[in-house]
């Protein structure tokens, strides 16, 4: 066992991982400019009954012609009929993806990589620290956390963007707010009629008020230097590294940890990661002089 299996669950494999099902695309809804949620649903009903996913886990998407991206899963992963990503236009693929429009399909393969840890946040305060397209790949988290609300302590989510009107998933707040998820938000360029917090999303955790370092655990997802930044200011406050979780980003290639394509350290991302204790991938995240 490799000192990654710490992370929750192993991966977890289809039958034969290098083969893609098809999906249909149900429908497609625009989140902010430049990000969009596909809802994809297989072709072959025997394939959707046994797809399952865990938080935090990842699809490769393949679009013919233009090839594979690994894109998180978004929704909720006790829905079964229906598999959530959200996706920012980066390139090739994502662009590719565009063109597509509902009733059209594409190939996936997954789930793939380990998930966010669950289990440890039975009994505990749970704060969700992210950054613009971070918080799809911690949405699955919120909801199931908020469909075992009384499972948990404080709820907290964290969230930063670069502007008002950036902020992803923004019909969905109050809903969380009253099913008990605290929603604190903060943008980098405030706008007129923004009236919460502006700076870098770090401000959100200094001021947590009632906030218990021994029994929170903590996830982030965003860019590296900004989980940086979150698990110093959670060592200020208090917190231990084995309870901060952090998800990371590499290219992918075969996702089933054979090429290297994904290596961080000595781990590969695809099957070790993306989501890692803090404390086994912060010496090989990137340093940029902090
Ligand atoms: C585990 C995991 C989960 C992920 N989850 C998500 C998710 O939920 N949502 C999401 O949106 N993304 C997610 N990503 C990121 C996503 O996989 C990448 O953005 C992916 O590369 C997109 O594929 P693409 O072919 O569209 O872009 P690529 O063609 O791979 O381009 C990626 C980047 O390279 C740049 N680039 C491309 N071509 C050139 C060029 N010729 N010259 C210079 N720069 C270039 C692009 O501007 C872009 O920034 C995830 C990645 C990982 C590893
Ligand atoms: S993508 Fe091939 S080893 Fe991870």
């Amino acid at each position: 066992m490799s000192e990654f299996s710490t992370s929750v669950t192993a991966s977890v494999l289809q039958p034969n991982p290098w083969v893609a099902d098809t999906v249909e695309i149900r429908k497609i809804t625009p989140e902010i400019e430049h990000v969009l949620t596909y809802h994809l649903a297989f072709t072959n009903p025997d394939v959707g009954a046994g797809y399952r996913f865990k938080p935090g886990q990842f699809n490769m998407l393949y679009l013919p012609g233009a090839g594979e991206s690994a894109i998180s899963m978004s929704g909720d992963s006790d829905s079964h009929e229906v598999v959530d990503h959200t996706i920012r236009i980066a390139g090739n693929v994502t662009r590719g993806l565009t063109d597509l429009r509902p009733g059209d399909t594409l190939g996936l393969r997954g789930p793939f990589g380990s998930s966010w840890p669950m289990d440890q946040c039975i009994g505990r305060d749970v704060v969700l620290v992210t950054g613009g397209i971070g918080l799809p790949p911690l949405r699955p988290v919120i909801y199931q956390l908020l469909r075992e609300r009384e499972k948990y302590g404080q709820l907290h989510l964290l969230y930063g963007a670069r502007s008002p009107e950036t902020l992803l998933f923004q019909h969905q707040y109050d809903e969380w707010t009253q099913q008990g998820l605290v929603v604190h938000l903060t943008v980098d360029r405030s706008a007129p009629g923004w009236d919460r917090n502006v700076g870098v999303v770090t401000i959100l955790l200094e001021r947590l008020q009632s906030f218990d370092p021994r029994n929170t655990v903590l996830m982030c997802c965003g860019p590296e230097v900004m989980m940086r930044f979150v698990a110093r200011t959670a060592f200020e406050r208090g917190m231990s590294p084995t309870r901060i979780w952090v998800s990371t980003e590499r290219n992918m290639n075969c996702a089933i940890g054979l090429c290297g394509h994904c290596q961080l350290g000595p781990a590969f991302i695809c099957k070790d990661g993306p989501v890692f204790r803090y404390d086994n991938i912060s010496p090989y995240l990137i340093v940029d002089g902090l």
